[in-house]
């Protein structure tokens, strides 16, 4: 199994009842050698249309706060608890989610082995880590899920609702836990084959 073959596996997913209003299937994109993996809630409209991961206004800002960091989109591994967009953008319920991890996620962390793992907003960790979670508790702070690395982030979404970048906002924790990430991520023995592009630019996202 691989990555390509998994992908086109899940293009044909009928496995719950988001697969009856889905245009494309989000599976998930970037470099599969990559220390990180970042992982959002489920597609949204841009996404659905176009079959790949933050693309919308809350994946530009993400692309941002990623550059504003030195890591460059591209470099990383990005997906997303469910693979077909919920209508209307409403949360995966948890059924949903189950049946997609257990399907596709779970094979994709398997197969990708990421040593961070970066899930966004309190829905992404709830469903990731299987336990109700405050994100503005566990924003920032390292956990272990199967001796994997995971440090959750505020959503980008959620930092286009707060746009405010005075020290204790949201955008600005947001950059402290970026550098944080990448503090680590670099610390980290590289796994093989992995080429990590840095960017000097330092500018606030
Ligand atoms: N929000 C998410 O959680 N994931 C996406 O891919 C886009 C927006």
């Amino acid at each position: 199994m691989n990555l390509e073959l998994l992908s086109a596996q899940a293009q044909t997913c009928t496995a719950c009842g988001l697969a009856a209003t889905r245009t494309h299937v989000v599976f998930g994109e970037g470099n599969p050698d990559s220390k990180l993996m970042i992982i959002g809630e489920g597609p949204g409209e841009e996404e659905d249309k176009t079959g790949r991961p933050f693309v919308g206004r809350a994946g530009q800002l993400l692309d941002r706060i990623l550059e504003a960091a030195g890591i460059a989109r591209e470099s990383i591994y990005i997906g997303n608890i469910v693979k077909c967009r919920p209508p209307g953008n409403r949360v995966p319920t948890s059924d949903e989610a189950k049946t997609c991890t257990s399907l596709w996620l779970n094979k994709q962390l398997e197969l990708l082995r990421p040593q961070i793992i970066v899930p966004l907003g309190a829905t992404a960790c709830e469903l990731f880590m299987g336990e109700k979670v405050a994100i503005t508790k566990i924003r920032g702070t390292w956990l272990d899920w199967q001796g994997v690395k995971v440090f959750p982030m505020f959503h980008p979404a959620y930092l286009l609702r707060n746009p405010a970048r005075t020290p204790g906002s949201p955008k600005h924790l947001t950059w402290q836990d970026i550098q944080e990430v990448k503090r680590v991520m670099d610390a980290l023995e590289p796994k093989a084959g992995s080429e990590i592009k840095t960017i000097s630019q330092e500018s606030l996202f």
